[in-house]
């Protein structure tokens, strides 16, 4: 693994950095743009109804950036052998910051699956109920653990 990471190492590097610019980016285009832009809909079903497909999309989209994201961060920790270095601490805590986003991802996109069948039997409050929560808490907790996550890598890399 450390032969593999030597050899692709900018490459390796390059799709963990893009992997984090298309979550986090993601995430805040839609939390800070789209969904002001949604709150003009004065339907709420059909508000709901744009929220749900738009945070669909945006799943689907980085979905695989999020595994690319963990593979290429054990490629470093393989390659740089950071558990054998005084940065394994900062490791385990990227590590870390990665398994809470991804189970609050998971969670976000069970919540939204709920409320969009939710919506389509007509259960508005049900429906409301569990896709508001996404969009307060659950967005905006991994964009800031996102940036956490950002500044250890940026930390790790100007002193590796
Ligand atoms: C899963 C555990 C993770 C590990 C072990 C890890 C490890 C690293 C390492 C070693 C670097 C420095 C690479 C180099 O310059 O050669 C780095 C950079 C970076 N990481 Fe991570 N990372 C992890 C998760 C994350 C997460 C969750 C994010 C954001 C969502 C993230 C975003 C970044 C960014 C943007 C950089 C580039 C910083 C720069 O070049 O200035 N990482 N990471």
């Amino acid at each position: 693994m450390q032969d593999i990471f030597l050899e692709y190492k900018t490459l390796i590097v390059f799709l963990h950095v893009i992997s984090a610019v298309v979550w986090v980016g993601g995430m805040i285009a839609m939390r800070y743009a789209a969904h002001y832009s949604f709150l003009e809909i004065e339907s709420p079903q059909k508000r709901l109804e744009r929220i749900a497909h738009a945070l669909k999309r945006l799943f689907y989209i980085v979905l695989p950036f999020v595994v690319i994201l963990i593979v290429t961060a054990v490629f470093m920790i393989k390659g740089y052998g950071l558990n054998e270095t005084h940065f394994s601490a900062l490791s385990h805590a990227k590590e870390g910051i990665w398994s809470i986003m991804f189970i609050n991802l998971i969670v976000m996109i069970l919540r939204r699956n709920r409320g969009e069948k939710m919506l389509n039997e007509g259960n508005m409050v049900g429906a409301k109920a569990q896709i508001e929560l996404i969009g307060k808490f659950m967005v905006p907790l991994n964009i800031t653990l996102g940036i956490i996550a950002v500044f250890l890598g940026t930390y790790l890399s100007s002193s590796l």
